[in-house]
């Protein structure tokens, strides 16, 4: 018998304990030790079976890691089906979370029990699938096509209590699985309850599905499997369930093979991989209870309110008094909205507010903190002056923290006695939301710093990238040359509005130029006046047509105009019509004879722009790794997660073609365009980034 499966008679009770840590996921060994288990029990003379999972959970889904490669026998659908033609009752007991794989195998029982604290859930759909093993056709038999269809197409997870009011379920019960399994199969034997399999039941009744499979779609923003999941349903109301079954199999398997899939199991691993650095490995963050911030603007109060919902203590610094009342009231605000929300207590805000956050105008204030993050005006003198005080005032072993988006941290550092405490925490406005945060490692900084530094991100439930110093570490750094790229190709022909509807149809929620109106055309406007100022390089394109409307006051969405005019609200943009004037202007000026560009087009230069630089970045060791570019990119630039990142993109689309592209837009511009070297390597070996993944792991 598999060790997977750990059977055990029980009077007539068979006992198929799952132990597969540390998630229980259905692999070939699970799935074997099953059919093995069922086999044993009816020859056993037993009269009922339960199944129940060892450890944190009940079977977490399909084992993922087997996504992608030829699939093993026996396959799950078999195994679903074999437990519930078994003549001996089934009952799952479920603690944990039963997702995806395991769901339907509990569904594939007879009887189905859990503890309060059980979550269950279809969230297939999310890592590019869709269920594949009859949850699309018991699931509806139990609870409607409707409800069906809104629990596979969000993935969303079911509580215990909601469950047994839809019906997934029969039973909640307290204690361990493996207690209320068999309490609960001994007395359905003791009633002589009928065995019950759910692909017996009728199907559900039809709703319109041609209009759940367009309003799914629209609302996928490109990503196929939830609507794809909508037809398994619908086959469901349709077919009779053999059949039914044959279609979702289909559905399943077209998914399986889209690289839609590929890129959201990617994104799956990566993100849990982003987080685990060899060179951490064994060692111990400083302890971590009370931060400092200094500047309580939007990312200063932001930085403040995520480490307030996280259980730190915060000392707020500002200038005076009235600027730290300011900042206490953007920090209020933000944690009215958590209130609101229902993500925290009236008592839990008045405890924030009251008692966790302290003000001050004074650096002494700062003696004891654990760890201290600036987060004020963007330039190295100021950033200088910030670090020379927390110098003389933070105890020793603190960790001073810069949130600088681009200056040199190696040079803020050296202005310190103790430049291995220094580090660059990036975080991405506004910070209580975003996810992402740059962990970005000076010359000096200390191994146990740097891990402070993922501790905090941890604690603040964010995703955290290790960044060297570079201008713009990762993210900016890949941002602004894929801007460029996109300024470049409106100087050629294109228009902002052809760009943004390009990308938005890629699946960004919101495409460059509308994102630039979103953030504000000052601060580019600022950042190209002091490249300018420095002297560009004099074969580098210069871009002016954002400067002409800045010049004449409007800033994006904040003044109510920009390249898109807002006067209908922020929501309802309408190209401005003085835009396209601009821009002729400026080529007629430079001489440039414009030409069409298709969203194909469009798409692939940017693409190309992005890649180019990421690989540059994992190049020079920037990036570790080319999944921290793809998480990079993921979970602070708004890159649809269905795409798995650039670098897992540029994968799929075959890095000699990608690199081809480059050469070929290389021939109008060779000094923007200068294919990476590690582009150029990995072509040249016939690898992948993803290559350089695994060799990291
Ligand atoms: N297949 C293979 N490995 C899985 C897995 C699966 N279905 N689900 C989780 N794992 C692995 C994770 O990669 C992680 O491995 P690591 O420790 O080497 O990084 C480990 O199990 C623990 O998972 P983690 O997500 O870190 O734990 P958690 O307690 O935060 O969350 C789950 C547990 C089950 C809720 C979460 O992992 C999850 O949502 N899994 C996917 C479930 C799913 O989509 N199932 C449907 C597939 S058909």
């Amino acid at each position: 018998m598999s060790d997977a499966i750990q059977y055990e008679k029980h009077g007539d009770i068979a006992i198929l304990a799952a132990n597969n840590p540390p998630v229980n996921a259905l692999g070939k060994a699970v799935r074997d030790g099953l059919l093995e288990g069922i086999a044993r029990a009816e020859q056993d003379g037993v009269k009922a079976v339960l199944i129940y999972g060892e450890g944190r959970t009940y079977f977490a889904g399909a084992d993922i890691k087997e996504f992608g490669k030829t699939p093993l026998e026996p396959y799950l659908p078999d195994v679903c089906t074999r437990i519930e033609s078994s003549p001996l009752i089934v009952v799952s007991a479920m603690h944990g979370t039963a997702l995806g794989g395991g769901l339907e195998i509990a569904l594939g029982s007879h009887y189905r029990i859990a503890v309060p604290s059980a979550r269950m859930g279809l969230p297939e759909v999310l890592i590019g699938v869709m269920p594949g093993a009859g949850g699309t056709q018991r699931l509806p038999r139990l609870i409607g096509a409707e409800k069906s269809i809104e629990v596979i197409t969000s993935g969303r997870q079911i509580g215990a209590k909601e469950a047994l009011e839809l019906g997934i379920i029969d039973r909640i019960a307290e204690g361990n699985p493996r207690q209320i399994g068999l309490a609960y199969a001994r007395e359905l034997i003791d009633q002589g309850a009928p065995r019950r399999a759910v692909s017996e039941m009728p199907g559900p009744e039809p709703i319109d599905f041609d209009a759940a499979y367009e309003a799914t779609l629209q609302k996928g923003r490109g990503q196929i499997s939830p609507a794809t999941a909508v037809r398994g349903v619908q086959a469901a109301a349709e077919l009779p369930f053999d059949e039914g079954m044959k279609r979702e199999r289909e559905l399943f398997t077209y998914l399986m093979n889209t690289d839609q899939r590929a890129g959201l199991i990617h994104a799956f691993f990566s993100e849990r991989a982003v987080g685990k650095l060899p060179e951490l490995e064994g060692v111990e963050p400083r302890p971590l209870s009370a931060i400092g911030v200094i500047g309580g603007g939007t990312m200063g109060a932001g930085i403040a309110t995520a480490a307030l919902l996280n259980g730190l203590s915060v000392t707020m610094l500002e200038m005076s008094p009235e600027a730290a009342e300011a900042a206490k009231g953007r920090i209020s605000g933000n944690l009215s909205g958590a209130l609101k929300r229902g993500k925290i207590s009236q008592a839990e805000f008045e405890e924030m507010t009251e008692k966790a956050l302290s003000l001050t105008t004074s650096y002494d204030d700062l003696g004891q903190v654990d760890l201290v993050i600036e987060a004020v005006f963007e330039e190295m003198s100021v950033k200088k002056e910030v670090f020379t005080k927390l110098d003389a005032v933070c105890k020793p072993g603190a960790v001073l923290a810069t949130n600088t988006s681009y200056l040199n941290v190696d040079e803020i550092a050296a202005v310190t006695s103790r430049p291995e405490d220094v580090i660059g925490l990036h975080f991405f406005s506004p910070a209580h939301v975003m996810k992402l945060l740059e962990v970005v490692v000076a010359d000096k900084t200390a191994p146990d710093v740097v891990a402070t530094g993922f501790a905090l991100g941890k604690q603040l439930k964010k995703i955290s990238v290790r960044a060297g110093v570079c201008d713009g570490f990762i993210g900016n750094r890949i941002l602004a040359t894929y801007r460029t790229a996109a300024d470049h190709m409106i100087l050629d022909g294109a228009t902002p509005f052809q760009i943004d509807e390009a990308l938005e149809e890629f699946g960004f929620a919101m495409g460059p130029y509308a994102v630039s109106d979103l953030a504000g055309l000052d601060i580019g406007w600022a950042v190209r006046k002091s490249k300018r100022a420095e002297g560009l390089h004099p074969k580098a394109r210069d871009v002016e047509f954002a400067d002409r409307l800045c010049e004449q006051g409007h800033f994006g969405q904040k003044t109510g105009k920009g390249y898109y005019d807002y006067a209908a609200g922020p929501r309802s943009r309408v190209p401005n019509p003085d835009v396209p004037g601009l821009i002729e202007a400026e080529r007629a000026a430079k001489g440039i004879t414009p030409h069409e560009f298709t969203k194909e087009e469009i798409v692939r230069r940017y693409m190309a722009a992005m890649v180019n630089e990421a690989a540059k970045v994992v190049g020079e060791g920037i990036a570790r790794r080319p999944l921290d570019v793809d998480m990079t990119l993921l979970f602070g630039y708004g890159f649809p997660r269905y795409h798995g990142g650039p670098l897992k993109w540029a994968d799929l689309q075959g890095l000699p073609e990608l690199l081809a592209d480059i050469k070929r837009y290389a021939e109008e511009d060779d000094y923007f365009w200068q294919p990476a070297p590690l582009l150029e390597q990995l072509v040249a070996e016939g690898r992948t980034f993803d290559d350089l993944n695994k060799e990291a792991a």
